[in-house]
C-alpha cells in the first residue's frame, strides 16, 4: 500500500475544527443567496483569493465576516452536513466539532438555532455516515469575561448536547487567565475543558492553560517546544495537543512545512495530534494535513499510526470505543 492510500484507509478522530472554519465559499455564496445577504465578494474564486492570510488575526476578520450569512437552524444543519461528508471521505470516524456562539448571539440568532441546527447534522451523521461526534462551545478571548459567563449561562440548557466548553479567537494580549473563573464555573458544571495556546502564543499561555483552566487537551501548542520544563511537563501528563499543520502554514506560524516541529514532538514523546482546525480557509481537510506533513517531514507508517492512535486516546469518548479503533489501527496492513 502506498503512503497516500494507507493515510487514506487510517480511521481518525478530529479533535480541533471550527465549524465555522469548514464553511466552503460555494455553500457561503447559496446560503447568503438564499437568506438575502450581501457578501462583499461577487464569485467563489474572489472568495478564494482573500484567503492570503499573515496572521491569526487577517484570518479571524474574514472567518467572522463569512459566518454572518448563517441565520437559520437549516443553515447550521446544511454547514455542519457539508462537513460531515468531509469527514466520510477522509475516514474521520469521530469528530469533537468547535462552535463559537457568540459569533451568532452577538447577531441576534439564538442559541437554541445553532445547537439545534448543529445538533440534526450530528444525529443524520450517525445513522446515515456513521460518525459519531461531540461538540464543545468556544468562548471568545477578545470579548469579556462577562459576556462568556452570559454564554455559559445560556449553554446551561443544552448541557447534555455539548461535552466540553473551549477558548479561542485572537490569542496575543487575551491570556488564559482572564477567563480563570469562567472555567471554574464550567468544570463545576461538568463540562471537560480546552483551550487554544501556544499558537501564536507564548508557552507562558500554555502554563496558565494547564494550572488555571485545567484543560484536558491544548489545542495547537506547538510554541511548547520553546520551554524545556513545559514539554517535560506535557510529557509526564500525557496532555494531548491538537496541533494543525496546513493552519499554522497558512496563518504564518511555521513559514515552511519542512520545518514544523510535530514530528519533533512525537518523537519527543508529547501526545499530539493531526488537525483541521479552519479546513475551508487553509486548504485542507483531515487528510491533507496528513499528505502535507508526511511529504515535508518525511513520516514513517508507525508514526502515522501513532498520531491517529493519539487521537483517539486524546479523545472524550468511552475507554472501550477507543480500544475498538486503536485495535483497528494496529492492526492495518501496510
Ligand atoms: N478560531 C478559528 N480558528 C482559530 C484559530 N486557529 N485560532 C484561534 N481562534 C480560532
Ligand atoms: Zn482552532
Amino acid at each position: 500500500m502506498s503512503q497516500l492510500d494507507f493515510i487514506r484507509a487510517l480511521p481518525k478522530a478530529e479533535l480541533h475544527v471550527h465549524i465555522e472554519g469548514t464553511f466552503e465559499p460555494e455553500l457561503m455564496f447559496a446560503i447568503a443567496q438564499r437568506n438575502q445577504i450581501e457578501i462583499p465578494y461577487k464569485s467563489v474564486e474572489e472568495v478564494k483569493q482573500a484567503y492570503n492570510f499573515h496572521n491569526l488575526q487577517s484570518f479571524l476578520d474574514i472567518y467572522y465576516a463569512g459566518a454572518n450569512v448563517l441565520i437559520h437552524e437549516q443553515d447550521f444543519y446544511d454547514l455542519a452536513w457539508a462537513y460531515f461528508e468531509k469527514c466520510a471521505q477522509d475516514k474521520v470516524v469521530h469528530t469533537e466539532m468547535f462552535f463559537d456562539p457568540q459569533t451568532h448571539t452577538d447577531r441576534g440568532i439564538e442559541f437554541a438555532t445553532v445547537i439545534n441546527g448543529l445538533q440534526r447534522a450530528c444525529d443524520v451523521a450517525k445513522v446515515k455516515l456513521g460518525i459519531t461526534s461531540h461538540l464543545i462551545m468556544c468562548f471568545l478571548r477578545h470579548l469579556s469575561e462577562e459576556a462568556a459567563f452570559k454564554t455559559l449561562e445560556q449553554a446551561l440548557p443544552y448541557k447534555e448536547q455539548i461535552i466540553g466548553v473551549g477558548l479561542d479567537s485572537s490569542e496575543l494580549g487575551y491570556p488564559p487567565s482572564k477567563f480563570e473563573r469562567v472555567f471554574a464555573q464550567a468544570r463545576e458544571e461538568g463540562f471537560l475543558i480546552v483551550a487554544h495556546a501556544g499558537e501564536e502564543g507564548p508557552a507562558e499561555y500554555v502554563w496558565e492553560a494547564l494550572d488555571l483552566l485545567k484543560v484536558n487537551r491544548i489545542d495547537h501548542g506547538v510554541r511548547s517546544e520553546e520551554d524545556p520544563k513545559l514539554m517535560a511537563r506535557l510529557v509526564a501528563e500525557k496532555m494531548p495537543l491538537t496541533v494543525c499543520p496546513l493552519s499554522n502554514l497558512k496563518l504564518c506560524v511555521v513559514d515552511d512545512m519542512a520545518k514544523h516541529n510535530i514530528r519533533r514532538l512525537l518523537q519527543q514523546g508529547v501526545h499530539v495530534t493531526v488537525n483541521s482546525d479552519d479546513p475551508s480557509y487553509f486548504g485542507g481537510y483531515m487528510n491533507d494535513n496528513f499528505i502535507a506533513i508526511t511529504e515535508a517531514l518525511d513520516l514513517t507508517t508507525d508514526e502515522l499510526k501513532q498520531l491517529a492512535i493519539n487521537s483517539f486516546e486524546a479523545s472524550f469518548i468511552s475507554r472501550e470505543d477507543k480500544e475498538k479503533w486503536i485495535s483497528k489501527i494496529q492492526n492495518l496492513v501496510v
